[in-house]
């Protein structure tokens, strides 16, 4: 199985932002977990991350004919973001949205995704787990 875990915007600055939400991991010290962590189980991940809306919908389209299915941690367009959601709904490759931080026991702005209703599900408030935890969802639906 082969799985794009693609990472939104700030993600870049994991370690450094806000670490009292987002810990101290830097997201290559991520990648690099989750790799061994996927390898286990005979998993094979690819790694990608833009500050750009546009960038990211070319990632998901390109997931096309790619991969099995893309971990999607979305940032901030998580919130605001139709273009986003258009693009998952437009590809037949599953999507799990994920967050490190509970975004529902933070501001109320972070309880609306826009994303969440066409994705195959969310996981959020786990840290690095929450990519783990999505990797074990994407496995068990084999
Ligand atoms: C986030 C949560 C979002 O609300 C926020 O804008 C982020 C990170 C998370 O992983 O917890 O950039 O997606």
């Amino acid at each position: 199985m082969k799985l794009l875990v693609l990472n939104g915007p700030n993600l870049n600055m994991l370690g450094k932002r806000e670490p009292e939400i987002y810990g101290n991991q830097s997201l290559e010290e991520i990648n690099v977990d989750l790799a061994h962590y996927a390898a286990e189980k005979g998993i094979d991940l690819t790694f990608a991350q833009s500050n750009h809306e546009g960038a990211l919908i070319d990632q998901l389209q390109e997931a096309v004919g790619q991969f099995d299915g893309v971990i999607f941690n979305p940032g901030g367009y998580t919130h605001t973001s139709v273009a986003l959601r258009d693009a998952i709904s437009s590809i037949p490759v599953p999507v799990i949205e994920v967050h490190l931080s509970n975004v529902f026991a933070r501001e109320d702005f972070r309880h609306f995704s826009y994303l969440s209703g066409v994705c195959l599900g969310k996981i959020t408030g786990f840290g690095e787990n929450s990519y783990k935890l999505a990797i074990e969802a994407f496995e068990l639906r084999k």
